[in-house]
């Protein structure tokens, strides 16, 4: 099957409100260059709605065809949640995707498989794609357990989808040890565990199902390494952090996937 590829800029907590502003305008001006990928951008909560309002965001979509996701959500509809948000508050403000459960969330907020779960099948309830994140600290790959801390995380962020809710998700395969340190994996590092996604993904659903899941990788991804990670068969784009906040580096990492 082919994929159609997704390219996703996480802005994390960067950039003020004219930043953003600006950002998203000139992403939306050479988003041509990356035809035929699916591109988004994820900025800091508080700035969708100036985000959306630049991209011209009506009903979930950008005349440019530029997409808005949440960067987090919390996987209950309202209530006394102070600080969170809702996946109806995201589609309300023209979001499409959310990013779940991201390393640095998983680390420093404590977020476990079973919380990020429960946030995946509200997103899914409110027809948001979620982005969700798994992958291996620096120990854990140096003591050859990747696959297993993977598999675990995939399992359990993915628990109780059935095979139609496993179809509309998006995986991001994120080495811990590749965020924001400049250094990338090797495309066979990043397809070996994209590989190992896909067939959890098989068991899971089926391998008809797991054959259309988008898979990115992240971690240090760049305009200069964005071609050979584009270039293996299980890598379907990108989620990217420092590199998506600057326009045209942004464009020309989206471009590599058409
Ligand atoms: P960097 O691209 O800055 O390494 O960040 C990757 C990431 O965490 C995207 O979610």
């Amino acid at each position: 099957m082919s994929r159609t590829s997704i390219v996703a800029g996480n802005w994390k907590m960067n950039l003020d409100r004219a930043g953003s502003i600006a950002l998203a305008k000139a992403v939306a001006a050479g988003r041509a260059q990356a035809g035929g990928v699916d591109v988004v951008l994820c900025p800091p909560s508080i700035y969708l709605s100036a985000v959306g309002d630049a991209l011209e965001i009506s009903a979930g979509v950008s005349p440019a065809g530029v997409g808005l996701g949440g960067q987090n959500m919390w996987d209950q509809p309202s209530g006394a949640f102070t600080g969170e948000i809702s996946a109806s508050m995201l589609v309300d403000m023209g979001c499409r995707y959310v990013i779940l459960g991201h390393s640095e969330r998983r680390t420093l907020l404590a977020e476990t498989d079973e919380l990020i779960a429960s946030k995946v099948r509200a997103a899914l309830a409110a027809e948001l794609t979620p982005i969700v994140c798994v992958g291996e600290q620096l120990a854990e790959r140096e003591a050859d357990r990747t696959h297993e801390v993977v598999s675990r995380q995939v399992r359990g962020s993915l628990a109780g989808l059935t095979a139609d809710d496993l179809a509309k998700v998006v995986i991001a395969y994120e080495p811990v040890w590749a965020i924001g340190t400049g250094k990338v994996a090797t495309p066979e590092q990043a397809q070996d565990v994209h590989a190992l996604i896909r067939s959890l993904l098989a068991e899971l659903a089926s391998p008809g199902i797991a054959d259309g899941i988008r898979i990115q990788y992240g971690g240090s991804v760049k305009p200069g390494n964005a071609a050979d990670l584009a270039a293996q068969p299980d890598i379907d784009g990108a989620l990217v952090g420092g590199a998506s906040l600057e326009a045209d580096g942004f464009l020309a990492i989206a471009a590599a996937f058409r």
